[in-house]
């Protein structure tokens, strides 16, 4: 099978990337009551665009949520769907790499194919893709779709989705496709993206993370302790060498950056004094009941981490304590890492202004 060319600029940007995630759900990554916590509307993620891409910030990735946590704010009851969200951001910027969010099973993979290069042509090929193989069974019952129970099935599927979009993407001719899960007629794609997209998956179990290292060009997984952290990237870049291939690891971290390591820590203790405890369990609940994204036997320190950041790496503290937490990410082998912030229009500038300069200095950015 022929391969479009994997020139993207982000594969070729060798910065430490930097980019947010959640931002087109309410709440973001910060499981609140708060009354200043995220609204994921359209003006604020535009907004939120046009200040990351003026910063030169690599990325941006949306999470694809159809049924909200719950609890009394029902955190990410409200989300922005991706493919339309990152066709407009796309539009409105100008250097920004916006990656798409698809679940497999939602997303007839002729469609999608299509949906990501007309990004691709739209943005001169800024648009990327996040492949979810599914795991969150309330969300599939809404869409009326099965999840299975074995992760050998999820990816299965996945596999052959991906297969059939990376067919059209590469193919000049129409063909047929013959699969397990998909039988298509001279199907084909035009046009097709200008080059490969990056493609990110976040897979936690074995069988996800065989999927990773065979398709993605990043694995975005949690970094809870990064001694840890350390090993399983070794692990999966040596699986990768194995399949003569080359991933990278991504990370997603919640930033809670002030001029004072005790306001810092103040604002932390404030949002877990205000979680939504309810959303926050069921949260919990529902990732170790089907997902295996993250390590199950820290779950207080997790439940804790999930209330602020909904998992992320804490980078609490002042701009260069900030700054400091970041290189220790780099140094434990991630490529980059998402940020989120509370409110991420009112608290990036500040980010911005305080902790790249210090990044650009140390030569990490
Ligand atoms: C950074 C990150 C981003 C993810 N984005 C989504 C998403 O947008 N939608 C979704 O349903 N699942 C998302 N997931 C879930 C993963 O795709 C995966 O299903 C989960 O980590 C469980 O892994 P497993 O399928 O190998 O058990 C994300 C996970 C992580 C860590």
């Amino acid at each position: 099978m022929a391969h479009p060319p994997t020139s993207h600029p982000f594969l070729q940007n060798r910065r430490f990337l930097l980019g947010t995630f959640a931002s087109n759900c309410s709440g973001g990554m910060t499981v609140s009551k708060l009354p200043e916590r995220w609204v994921a509307d359209w003006t604020n993620n535009l907004n939120l665009a046009l200040l990351l891409d003026d910063a030169g910030i690599d990325f941006m990735l949306p999470i694809a949520r159809w049924v909200g946590y719950g609890g009394e704010t029902d955190f990410h009851g409200e989300v922005l769907e991706t493919i339309t969200w990152a066709t407009a951001l796309l539009a409105r910027t100008r250097r920004i790499t916006v990656f798409a969010t698809c679940h497999t099973a939602a997303n007839h993979p002729v469609v999608a194919a299509k949906q990501i290069a007309t990004l691709s042509q739209i943005s001169g090929g800024r648009v990327g893709l996040n492949v979810v193989a599914g795991w969150n069974k309330p969300e599939y019952e809404a869409l009326g779709l099965t999840l299975p129970d074995d992760h050998d099935t999820r990816y299965a599927y996945a596999q052959e989705w991906f297969d059939i979009a990376r067919s059209l993407w590469s193919s000049e001719a129409p063909f047929d496709w013959n699969g397990r899960f998909f039988a298509l007629r001279k199907t084909y794609g035009k046009p097709r993206p200008e080059v490969a997209p990056p493609i990110i998956n976040a897979a936690g179990s074995p069988e996800g993370r065989g999927f990773a290292v065979r398709n993605a060009n990043f694995l975005f997984t949690p970094a809870i302790d990064l001694a840890r952290s350390k090993e399983e990237i070794d692990d999966l870049k040596r699986q990768a060498r194995g399949v003569s291939r080359d991933v990278d690891v991504l990370t997603f971290s919640h930033v809670a950056c002030r001029p004072t390591e005790e306001e810092a820590k103040a604002h932390w203790r404030r949002t877990l004094e205000n979680a939504d405890w309810g959303a926050v369990d069921n949260l919990v609940r529902l990732q170790f009941a089907h997902a295996q994204s993250f390590p199950h036997d820290l779950l207080a320190l997790i439940r804790e981490r999930m209330a602020v950041g909904h998992g992320g790496f804490p980078l609490v503290g002042t701009p260069t304590q900030v700054a400091d937490s970041i290189c220790a990410l780099r140094e434990a082998g991630f490529r980059g890492t998402t940020l989120s912030f509370l409110d991420y229009v009112a608290e990036f500038p500040f980010f911005r202004d305080t902790v790249l300069p210090i990044l650009a200095e140390r030569g990490v950015r």
